[in-house]
């Protein structure tokens, strides 16, 4: 089977590997559509931690079911799958939190994932697909990302909720916390970030924090009291650090975006807004559901996010231009 192989840092190459082949307990899916992200890029630029080379990258699949042995699954079937195969015993496993199990390996990222003609799978991390395109199919990934830190933030209906960081984790955001009631305010940097939240509906209130005051505009737009939910999905320690400051009394806030670096705050500032500070890890099969219920009653639209198609084959020559943010990639859809 031809399958793309991430040799080494900026290094892809084609080669034809043997089809997996079929073990109790495991699925073959034939990969149909790969959605490219951030993890993706970091990846080929080698500058993703704790990444092991070479490595077939991809875990944003749609797939045709090839064989099977699942319960409730048939082969021809499409699904999409959660990528994030967990151990099952340790004590985020049991207390249901498989997303941050202790010895997580994510596909594509920790083992080989499926920019491959076939790939095999775990049975139960398979979902059911028939009902969506395959472009939604791959999308639910990256979106999960997204309904998964909202559903971590409980937001409430007409709270402000403050996503920073507009590349596709922070849009997925913006989505959930709109779908769940918030008032959304997105802040980025890119202003063409900002644009495309507008363009596509997807928040009215935009703020760039590298004009003006970034704390008084927030100020103003919350009439005073500042957002009560604010999320990070930027991943830079700047902004990280700077976002305490734009949390109302009592707002919580949410970790999404990742960096390597120390985060520092005021505790006085911290404890008298009675803060609440978590992360958010990747997704969990209710989020999932959630994502495709979401797709299916028209509340997102997957059309928004493919910005860039290309098929298989050309994924080597293109992928160079995906790194440079004047192409405006959003999602990249490749078509196998
Ligand atoms: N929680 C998870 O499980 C999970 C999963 C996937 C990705 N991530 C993380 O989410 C983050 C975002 O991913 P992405 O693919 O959307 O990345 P991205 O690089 O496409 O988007 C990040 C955005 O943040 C903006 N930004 C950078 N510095 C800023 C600043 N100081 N102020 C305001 N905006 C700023 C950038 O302009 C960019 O638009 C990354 O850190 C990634 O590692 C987390
Ligand atoms: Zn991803
Ligand atoms: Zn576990």
């Amino acid at each position: 089977m031809k399958s793309l192989i991430c040799t080494t840092p900026g290094q892809f190459d084609y080669q034809d590997l043997p089809e997996p082949s079929f073990s109790k307990g495991n699925t073959i899916l034939k990969i149909k559509r790969i959605g490219i992200c951030g993890t993706d890029l970091h990846a080929y630029e080698g500058t993703q931690p704790y990444f092991n080379y070479p490595r077939i990258l991809g875990h944003e699949l749609a797939a045709e079911i090839a064989e099977t042995d699942a319960p409730g699954f048939s082969k021809g079937e499409q699904v999409t799958f959660i990528p994030y195969f967990n151990c099952g015993t340790c004590i985020a496993c049991t207390s249901g939190r498989p997303n941050c199990c202790e010895t997580l390996k994510v596909s594509g990222v920790h083992i080989d994932g499926g920019m491959a003609e076939y790939l095999s799978v775990p049975s139960y991390s398979l979902v059911h697909g028939n009902d969506h395109t395959l472009e939604e199919l791959a999308l639910v990934e990256p979106l999960a990302i997204g309904a998964h830190a909202v559903r971590r933030a409980q937001i409430r209906k007409g709270e402000f909720a403050l996503v920073i960081g507009a590349g596709p984790i922070g849009l997925g955001i913006m989505e959930f916390a709109r779908i769940a009631g918030a008032k959304v305010i997105a802040m980025d940097i890119n202003d063409q970030r900002l644009a495309f939240c507008k363009e596509k509906n997807i928040v009215a209130l935009t703020v760039n924090p590298s004009e003006g005051n970034p704390a008084e505009t927030i100020k103003d737009i919350t009439g005073g009291s500042m957002p009560t939910v604010v999320f990070d999905a930027t991943g830079s320690l700047f902004a990280i650090n700077k976002a305490f400051s734009y949390m109302a009394h009592s707002a919580r806030y949410i970790l999404v975006g990742l960096q390597k670096g120390d985060i520092t705050f005021s505790h006085p500032e911290f404890h008298k807004r009675e803060g609440t500070l978590m992360s958010s890890r990747n997704a969990t099969r209710e989020d999932f559901e959630h994502v495709l219920a979401c797709m299916k009653s028209k509340l997102i639209d997957p059309g928004t996010y493919i910005t860039h198609r290309v098929a298989f084959d050309k994924v080597k020559k293109t992928f160079d231009s995906w790194l440079d943010p004047k192409t405006g990639v959003i999602k990249a859809m490749v078509e196998i």
